[in-house]
C-alpha cells in the first residue's frame, strides 16, 4: 500500500490541506480550502485547521506551514499573519485542537522546498539547493542533499541598500507595474548576491509567479541555474506531510 500522508498550508488569505502520496507528491483526492479567518488569531486559525481535519476525516499526523519562523514549535514572526502568532506554541497549540496527536509545524517556504527538492523540481539535484519564493515577500528554503536548514530568511537579506523582498518580490513588480524584463534585473541583483555568498548548485522559483516562468527566468543573468518549481500550489502541503512523516521537527 501506498504510504500517505497529511499537510496543512497556512497563508494569508487561504488554509490548505490534502491527503499526500508520499512517495510521488501527489494529492489524494481533493484539496481541502478554507479561507483563513480574520483576524487570523492562533486559536481561530488552529480551528479552521481542525475543520479541514474534520472535513478530510484523516487520524494520522499532520505536518502544518506558518509563514513564520519556527523553533522549538513556537513561531518567531508573522508574515501576513496575526501578530498574535509571535511567541505562540504552535506545536501544542495545533497538537491539542487536534486531539493530541503527533504534529508538526514549519516555515512555509522550507516546507516547498522539502517538497520540491524530494519530488519537485530538484528531485535530481545534487549539492546545495535553494528554494526561493516570490509573492508578497520572498520565502527561502537551504538544502544540502536532501537536509534542510531551517528558517532561512534570505528574503530580508539587505541587497544594495534593500531588503531582497523589497526589490524582487512579485508584489513589487505589480506595485510598480514593471515589466517582467525589469522585474526579472532585480531578481537577478538579488540571485547573484545569494549565490556569491552560499554558492548554490540550483536554484527553485516557486510562488504564483513561477507559472509564467517563460516570461522572466530566460531574462536573468546571474551564474547558478534557475528552474520553475514543478509542485506549484500543493509544495507547502507535500513538504509539510513530507515533514512531519520524516520526523523535522523545527
Ligand atoms: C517571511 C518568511 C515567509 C515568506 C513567505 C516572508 O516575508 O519572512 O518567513 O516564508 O514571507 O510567506
Amino acid at each position: 500500500m501506498t504510504k500517505t500522508g497529511f499537510g496543512v498550508d497556512v497563508g494569508g488569505s487561504g488554509v490548505k490541506g490534502g491527503v499526500v502520496n508520499l512517495e510521488t507528491g501527489q494529492l489524494v483526492g481533493d484539496r481541502i480550502k478554507l479561507l483563513t479567518p480574520q483576524p487570523s488569531t492562533p486559536e481561530a486559525v488552529a480551528e479552521t485547521v481542525a475543520e479541514i481535519i474534520r472535513q478530510a476525516e484523516w487520524n494520522g499526523p499532520v505536518g502544518i506551514t506558518l509563514p513564520s519562523v519556527v523553533t522549538g514549535g513556537v513561531a518567531r514572526s508573522a508574515a501576513n499573519i496575526d501578530k498574535k502568532w509571535i511567541g505562540t506554541d504552535a506545536r501544542a497549540l495545533f497538537s491539542d485542537a487536534l486531539g493530541g496527536r503527533l504534529v508538526t509545524v514549519l516555515n512555509d517556504a522550507d516546507a516547498a522546498g522539502i517538497a520540491e527538492d524530494a519530488l519537485g523540481a530538484g528531485k535530481d539535484a545534487k549539492g546545495v539547493v535553494i528554494l526561493l519564493t516570490f509573492g508578497t515577500g520572498i520565502g527561502s528554503a537551504i538544502l544540502h542533499n536532501g537536509v534542510l536548514l531551517p528558517n532561512t530568511e534570505f528574503g530580508h537579506m539587505e541587497v544594495d541598500g534593500k531588503e531582497a523582498e523589497h526589490r524582487a518580490a512579485s508584489s513589487v513588480k505589480e506595485k510598480k507595474d514593471q515589466s517582467y524584463k525589469e522585474w526579472a534585473g532585480e531578481v537577478s541583483r538579488v540571485l547573484t548576491r545569494f549565490e556569491n555568498l552560499l554558492w548554490p548548485d540550483l536554484f527553485i522559483a516557486g510562488g504564483g509567479i513561477s507559472r509564467k516562468n517563460e516570461k522572466w527566468i530566460p531574462h536573468l543573468t546571474n551564474r547558478t541555474p534557475v528552474v520553475p518549481a514543478a509542485l506549484l500550489n500543493t509544495a507547502g502541503i507535500v513538504g509539510a506531510a513530507l515533514a512531519v512523516e520524516t520526523g523535522i521537527a523545527p
